[in-house]
Order: C-alpha cells, then sequence, then structure tokens
C-alpha cells in the first residue's frame, strides 16, 4: 500500500459508428488511390456518423452507456465528466453536460478540453490531478470527435485521414502502485498557423461568405504538420520513459496518437520497442482526433494486465503533445 493517492482507470468504452468509408469510395470522391492513402498514412478505412442532427455526443454517450454498464457503475456516483473533443455538439452548452444529462449523470460536474489530438491526454492529466487531490472519486474522461463534420470531402490531401468515433475511461483513486504515475504536456500556440479551423469561433464567426470560402472546415498543411509531429511525439515519449526508468523490456505497450502510421513507427523506434507491444489500429478507423487512445484502450483491454507498463503519446492542432506513464490496473 502506498500512502499517496493516485488515478488508476479501471474500465474503459468505445462507439465507433456503423458505416465505413472506405478508401475505394474515396477513390470515387476525389483524385486519390488506396495505393497512395495506405503508403502515406497506413489507412484503409474509417468509420462516419451519418444522419441528421448527430454530433458527438451520441458517441460519447454510448461509449459512457457501455462504460457504466461493465463497470457497474451508478451514474448517481459520477462526480466529474471531462470531454476531450475538438467538435462539440455546439459552442456551448458542453457536449460534457450534454452527456451527463443524457446517461443521468445528475450529480456530476463537467466541462470540454479542446486541445486537438492530444485532449485525451490533457483530460487525462487534468482529471487525475483532481482525484490525486482527493476532491473526486469517480471522472469520466471521454475522448470523442466527429471529424466527419469539419472535414471538406471535395479535399483529398484532409478527407482521407479522418474518421469518427469515441471512447471513454473511468478514473478512480487508488492507494496500490498502479494507475498514472506520471504525465508530460506541452504546448505550442505558434504551430497553429499550419492546422486550425478558420471561422466558425470569435475572431471570424460564421457568414455566408465563409461558408462559400469553406472556411469551417481543417486547414492542414500535412508536411508542416508531420515535421512536427514526428519530432516532438518521439521526443516527449522518450523523456517519459528516461525519467521513469523503462526500459523496452519493461514497458508492455505504447499506445500512440493514431494520425499516420509512419509518425508510429518513429515514435516506437526512438524508444525501441518493437511492433507488437505498439497499439495501430489506424488502418480500421483513421485519427478520430480525441478518440484514437480510448479506441485503443478499448481494443486491447483483454490483453492489458495489472501492473503493465504503459505509455500513452499523442500530438494535434495547437501545437499540443504530451505524454503519460501509467500501470494499467485491472485484470478483465
Ligand atoms: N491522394 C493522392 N495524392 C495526394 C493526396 C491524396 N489523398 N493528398 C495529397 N496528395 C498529393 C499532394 O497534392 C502532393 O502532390 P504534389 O507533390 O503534386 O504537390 C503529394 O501528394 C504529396 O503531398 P504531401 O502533403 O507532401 O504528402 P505527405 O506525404 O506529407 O502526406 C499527410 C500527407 C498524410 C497529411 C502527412 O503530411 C501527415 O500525416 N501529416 C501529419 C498529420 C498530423 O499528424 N496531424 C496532427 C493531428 S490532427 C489534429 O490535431 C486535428
Amino acid at each position: 500500500m502506498r500512502n499517496s493517492i493516485r488515478a488508476a482507470i479501471t474500465g474503459v468504452a468505445a462507439y465507433v459508428p456503423e458505416y465505413i468509408l472506405s478508401n475505394a469510395e474515396l477513390e470515387k470522391m476525389v483524385d486519390t488511390t488506396d495505393e497512395w492513402i495506405v503508403s502515406r498514412t497506413g489507412i484503409k478505412e474509417r468509420h462516419i456518423l451519418k444522419g441528421e442532427g448527430k454530433g458527438t455526443s451520441v458517441m460519447a454517450t454510448k461509449a459512457v452507456e457501455e462504460l457504466l454498464a461493465k463497470t457497474h457503475t451508478n451514474p448517481l456516483d459520477i462526480d466529474l465528466i471531462i470531454c476531450a473533443t475538438t467538435t462539440p455538439d455546439m459552442q456551448f452548452p458542453a457536449t460534457a453536460n450534454i452527456v451527463a444529462d443524457k446517461v443521468g449523470a445528475k450529480n456530476a460536474w463537467g466541462y470540454d478540453l479542446n486541445a486537438a489530438c492530444s485532449g485525451f491526454l490533457y483530460a487525462l492529466t487534468t482529471a487525475s490531478k483532481i482525484i490525486e487531490s482527493g476532491s473526486a472519486n469517480k471522472v469520466v474522461v471521454i475522448g470523442g470527435d466527429k471529424m466527419s463534420s469539419i472535414i471538406d470531402y471535395s479535399d483529398r490531401s484532409t478527407c482521407v485521414i479522418f474518421g469518427d468515433g469515441a471512447g471513454a475511461v473511468l478514473l478512480e483513486p487508488t492507494q496500490e502502485d498502479i494507475g498514472i504515475i506520471d504525465t508530460i504536456m506541452r504546448s505550442d500556440g505558434s504551430g497553429r498557423i499550419h492546422l486550425h479551423q478558420k471561422a466558425g469561433g470569435s475572431a471570424m464567426p460564421a457568414t455566408h461568405d465563409t461558408v462559400t470560402h469553406k472556411l469551417h472546415y481543417v486547414y492542414q498543411e500535412g508536411q508542416a504538420v508531420f515535421k512536427f509531429a514526428v519530432t516532438n511525439m518521439a521526443d516527449v515519449a522518450e523523456q517519459i520513459v528516461t525519467r521513469n526508468q523503462l526500459t523496452p523490456e519493461t514497458i508492455a505497450w505504447l499506445v500512440p496518437h493514431q494520425a499516420n502510421k509512419r509518425i508510429i513507427d518513429a515514435t516506437a523506434r526512438r524508444i525501441g520497442i518493437d511492433d507488437s507491444k505498439v497499439m495501430i489500429n489506424i488502418e480500421r478507423y483513421g485519427n478520430t482526433t480525441n478518440g484514437t487512445i480510448p479506441i485503443c484502450l478499448w481494443e486491447w483491454e483483454k490483453k492489458l494486465h495489472k501492473g503493465d507498463n504503459i505509455i500513452l503519446a499523442a500530438f494535434g492542432g495547437g501545437f499540443t503533445w504530451g505524454a503519460v506513464y501509467l500501470k494499467w490496473a485491472y485484470n478483465s
């Protein structure tokens, strides 16, 4: 038993929508090929949320409902919900509030956190500090995005990359030697010029012109972002591994944000682990932004064992990036 409190992930769930957008279908929509997409990104298909009026909360709610059921958690016992998303249902209220309402978490407070693709790690870090302070016992951290709502499906450089999906974890306090042990979170706002959504915020509210000029979609200078992503995600993963005296042998899993298979490979190489210890599902989901890491944990849950050393790493718009070191808390 340790004296101090740590936050441990005690359950994970996720939801991806049914509709699958394949590379073959994209070949009919824009000037691209399956070969280009697979060789440059590793993506074969992605899931898309279809239907009028359906936002990120639809997927997040399904993930949280599954999470509560499998962890036998009464929604009234949830203290806090943090929803990491770049595509909230609305500018306000927060998607976290909408999800809380839908799942019956009537005693929870909650908010959205926006750090693009690093949002889930930012939220996990924040939630773990709140638990360590003793002011919350059951915190739900959601990572989810309906990226299809801000993607221009006539722009081949972005539409092949992104998909929709959401995942959620339950965090609870522990005094055992498990849970979230270390986090390194970084940001550099000067990187905003390379990756952003120009209109729809307070700097450029929606007008007929912004719609006509397609300013509500993701703007990305792919190569510039790639250069920063590949360096920073690998750097921060290496830093957290080194300062916790971990070695390739003692690391059970690397869980990287799924933006590009080449960025994932570079991060794995830097910390010296081979593919068999890296969670990679980008080929089936693409980049679901805040969803990638919890969706990976959900898919691999049965292979995780109590005490496993796990490194999470992400890079995203902002720029934002970070890494988390945790010891898995349960056998499923
Ligand atoms: N099909 C065919 N050709 C294409 C496509 C496509 N889908 N997209 C672009 N091309 C072309 C370009 O037009 C260009 O042609 P040109 O040489 O004639 O001008 C050529 O392919 C090369 O384009 P690049 O942009 O240099 O391609 P690159 O190898 O860099 O791959 C990609 C692009 C996949 C976007 C890559 O740069 C990348 O992964 N960047 C990082 C993305 C990332 O990590 N984002 C952060 C997280 S996202 C978030 O936070 C919301």
